[in-house]
């Protein structure tokens, strides 16, 4: 089973990007630890991101048709697009919400999320922490559907 682990907008500026906020890992750390926790959990994973609205659909309906689970972190789009709460609507297997920052604890428009109530579970606040989470629970027993 290969999981993917989708992140939006800006995720590729971690380390960079309001450290304050977000923390000093970069996003080669944010692909390293997936890739370490996917080795010690038993799952094959792919780790991408996009600042392209469009192309994260796609990526989202190539799930949908390969049946993978997905971890998602949209960014920005969170709090914005129907259109990729529509894409990950159409998920067979479980979607795991994670955001770096605790969404709930910053600014009122980044209380909502379009994804929350179509995923299978949501982590947020934990930064890294959050991703290893989501994986190591798709790939236990209880997690995978
Ligand atoms: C984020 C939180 C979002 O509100 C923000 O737009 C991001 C990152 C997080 O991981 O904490 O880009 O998803």
């Amino acid at each position: 089973m290969t999981v993917l682990v989708l992140n939006g907008p800006n995720l590729g500026r971690l380390g960079v990007r309001e450290p304050d906020v977000y923390g000093t890992a970069t996003y080669a750390d944010l692909v390293a630890r997936c890739e370490a926790v996917a080795v010690e959990v038993g799952l094959d994973v792919e780790v991408r991101q996009t600042d392209d609205e469009a192309e994260m659909i796609g990526w989202l309906h190539e799930a949908a048709d390969t049946r993978s689970p997905v971890v998602l972190n949209a960014g920005a789009w969170t709090h914005t697009s129907v259109a990729v709460r529509d894409a990950a609507s159409q998920l067979t297997e479980p979607l795991i919400e994670v955001h770096l920052s605790n969404v709930h604890a910053r600014e009122p428009f980044r209380h909502t999320s379009y994804i929350s109530d179509i995923a299978a579970a949501v982590v947020v606040g934990m930064g890294l922490d959050g991703y290893a989470a989501a994986l190591r629970h798709l790939g236990s027993d209880s997690g995978g559907s």
